[in-house]
C-alpha cells in the first residue's frame, strides 16, 4: 500500500515548506558531513512523523499550524534519522530507504557521528527557540528509545524474551516516538492537557501496531527496501517467532533457539526458521495484536469531532498496519 493523496493531501501545503526547513536544520560547513547529510535529503523515507505532527496540530485547530510546528517536526525527523544511522550500526545492517546504509558506505565511527550531530541539532533547535516543553517532550523520545534498545539486546544475549517484554520493548523504542509526534502536534497550537494526553494514547497504541508491521515485514515476501531475516540474524525475538517458542514443544523450541543461539548468520537456517514461523501461526497471532492496537488507535481517534484531518489520520493509522515498505 502506498501512501494515499488522501493522507497527505490536507497537510501537503506544510510538507513543501516543512522540506526545506528540515534540510536548513541540518546545515553544516563540514565538507564530508554536508555530503552525507545530502545524501540523507534524497533518500527520505516516508515521512510518517512530520505528516503526524501537522495532521494532528489541524485536527484540533481548526486546520491551522504555526511556526512551531513546524520546528517540532524538524526536531522530530532530526531524532528519527539519527536512530536510523545508528539503527543500521546496530543491527550491522548494510541496507536502508532501497539502498546502502550511511554505515555501510562511510564506516561505523563515522554513522556513529553523525547519528549525534543530528541529535545534537534537534535539541539544539529546541533550545535556540527556548521551546523548552518540546525539549521535555522529544528528550524523554530518546531517552525511552535507547532504554529499549539496550532492553532489546539485554534480551537477545540472554535469548530471554516473552510478550509482555516484547511489547514494553516496542513502546519504548518505536511507539514513544510516535506519541511525542502526537503531542508534539497538538501542544504546537493548544495548551489544553487533556487533549495532549488523549492524542498521546492514539500515538502510543499506532505506534505499537506500526512496529508489530515493520516486525512482520521481516517476514514478508516484499521488497521492503531494508534487509529480510535480519531480526534473526541479530538475534531479535519478534512477536512471531516468540508466539511460536512459546508454543512449541521441547525438542523444537531447543532447534528454535539454537537457530538464533549459534546458527543466526546462516542464511539457509534462518530461512527455515522464518518459514517454520509462518506455518505455526507466528504470523497470524502478531497480524491479530497488531489489528487490535489499531482498533484501540481508531477508537480514540473516532472521540474526536470529525474534520478532514480526523479522516486523513484514520488513512494513516491504516496506512501504518498496511504498508509494504
Ligand atoms: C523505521 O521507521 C524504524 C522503525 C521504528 C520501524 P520508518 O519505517 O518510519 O522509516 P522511514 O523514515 O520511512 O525510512
Ligand atoms: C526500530 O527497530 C528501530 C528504531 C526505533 C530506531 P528496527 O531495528 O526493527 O528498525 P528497522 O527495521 O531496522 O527499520
Ligand atoms: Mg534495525
Ligand atoms: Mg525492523
Amino acid at each position: 500500500m502506498k501512501m494515499s493523496k488522501e493522507i497527505i493531501e490536507p497537510v501537503k501545503d506544510e510538507m513543501i515548506f516543512f522540506y526545506k526547513k528540515f534540510h536548513n536544520s541540518m546545515f553544516t560547513k563540514v565538507p564530508l558531513l554536508n555530503r552525507i547529510i545530502n545524501f540523507i535529503i534524497k533518500r527520505k523515507g516516508k515521512q510518517i512523523r512530520p505528516i503526524l505532527v501537522f495532521l494532528c496540530a489541524k485536527l484540533v485547530n481548526n486546520g491551522k499550524v504555526l511556526e512551531k510546528t513546524y520546528r517540532g517536526a524538524s526536531v522530530i525527523e532530526l531524532i528519527h534519522t539519527a536512530t536510523l544511522v545508528h539503527d543500521d550500526v546496530i543491527d550491522e545492517s548494510n541496507y536502508r530507504r532501497g539502498y546502502f546504509s550511511i554505515k555501510a558506505l562511510w564506516k561505523n565511527k563515522t554513522a556513529i557521528l553523525v547519528g549525534d550531530y543530528l541529535l545534537s541539532k534537534g535539541l539544539l533547535l529546541c533550545i535556540e527557540n527556548k521551546d523548552f516543553d518540546l525539549l521535555e517532550v522529544v528528550s524523554l523520545a530518546v531517552k525511552e528509545m535507547s532504554e529499549g534498545e539496550l532492553l532489546q539486546i539485554e534480551k537477545a544475549r540472554e535469548l530471554s524474551i516473552n510478550e509482555p517484554i516484547y511489547f514494553e520493548v516496542i513502546k519504548k523504542k518505536t511507539a514513544s516516538l510516535i506519541l511525542a509526534c502526537c503531542a508534539t502536534g497538538v501542544n504546537s497550537v493548544s495548551k489544553d492537557l487533556t487533549l495532549i494526553k488523549r492524542i498521546m494514547k492514539f500515538g502510543e497504541f499506532i505506534g505499537i501496531a506500526f512496529q508489530i508491521k515493520d516486525d512482520l515485514l521481516d517476514y514478508s515476501n516484499e521488497k521492503i527496501g531494508k534487509p529480510k531475516g535480519i531480526d534473526i540474524k541479530s538475534q531479535r525475538m519478534t512477536l512471531p517467532f516468540i508466539y511460536v517458542l512459546e508454543n512449541s514443544n521441547l525438542k523444537d523450541r531447543k532447534w528454535l533457539i539454537n537457530s538464533v543461539k549459534k546458527y543466526n548468520k546462516d542464511s539457509k537456517r534462518v530461512s527455515e526458521v522464518l518459514k517454520y514461523v509462518k506455518n505455526r501461526g507466528g504470523v497470524k497471532y502478531a497480524e491479530k495484536n497488531m489489528f487490535e492496537f489499531h482498533s484501540k488507535a481508531l477508537k480514540i481517534l473516532l472521540s474526536f469531532p470529525k474534520n478532514k484531518y480526523r479522516d486523513s489520520l484514520e488513512f494513516m493509522a491504516k496506512y501504518m498496519i498496511s504498508r509494504k515498505s
